[in-house]
């Protein structure tokens, strides 16, 4: 694991930076995306790049890391309508190259079978952006996920619910009670994870992924057994290392 502590404005150009080597290395590279508020710095300078004509995302596909279940298709609040408005529409991917686990199915679990085997034909993930919950949730994996999950139906955590209830005006009973999620097994089969955490609420989370006992108390753990895991952290996030 490389740690990096960095100002929080420098962030965005530093990720950004991994992104277009490694689209300038393979056009198709295949990304895995997170939504959440850690990596919007990251896809604003992405935008910006792409704008310029520094680089694209044409011949690349992505992946989004989990869904809420049972939102209506058209909800601004899906993580399919959040990445869309955040990244997709702003840069140049091909039509149907970024892909979700689809929370309004009918049947869940096949939904989260079809997914994981979108990602296999894609031929995996190369480099998968990261953020962490104060309850330690990599995606969507909640204290207690396997570290050999799959994509699955979770049941999230009062934290979380209360924690996210900012992109839900405030009202916690809005937030959705179940997600799709890519499993942990998933995320460490990612050839190159970059984790990004900025402020003080992330602190105790970030010190258990990077120092604490490998546990699934603490999913971000799992990271410790990433081969190649980039930690981008500002002061406040690393202030319990
Ligand atoms: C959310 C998402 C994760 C995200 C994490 C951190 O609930 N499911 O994918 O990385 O929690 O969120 P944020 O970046 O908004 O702090």
């Amino acid at each position: 694991m490389e740690i990096i502590v960095t100002d929080a404005d420098a962030i965005g150009a530093l990720v950004a930076d991994e992104v277009e080597a490694l689209l300038a290395r393979r056009p198709d590279a295949v990304l895995g995306l997170a939504t959440g508020s850690s990596p919007l710095r990251v896809y604003d300078e992405l935008a910006t790049r792409v704008r310029a004509g520094r680089m694209s995302f044409a011949g690349a596909r992505g992946f989004t890391l989990d869904e809420y279940v049972g939102l209506a298709p058209d909800d601004p609040r899906s993580y399919r309508a959040v990445i869309h408005d955040e990244l997709v529409s702003r840069v140049d991917f091909a039509p149907g190259a970024v892909l979700g686990p689809d929370g309004g199915a009918r049947d869940l679990p096949a939904a989260c079978a079809a997914f994981e085997r979108e990602i296999q034909a894609a031929g995996g993930i190369d480099l998968q952006l990261l953020g962490v919950g104060t309850t330690g949730h990599i995606a969507f994996n909640e204290p207690a996920s396997s570290f050999a999950s799959r994509t699955r139906v979770k049941t999230l955590t009062a934290q979380t619910r209360r924690d996210n209830a900012r992109f839900f005006d405030g009202d916690v009973a809005a937030v959705p009670r179940h997600c799709l999620t890519q499993g942990l097994g998933t995320i460490l089969e990612s050839r190159q994870a970059v984790v990004i955490a900025t402020g003080a609420a992330k602190a105790p989370a970030v010190r258990e992924m990077v120092e604490g006992a490998v546990s699934a108390r603490w999913p971000c753990t799992a990271l410790q057994l990433h081969p190649n895991a980039l930690v981008v952290l500002d002061e406040e996030a690393a202030a319990g290392l």
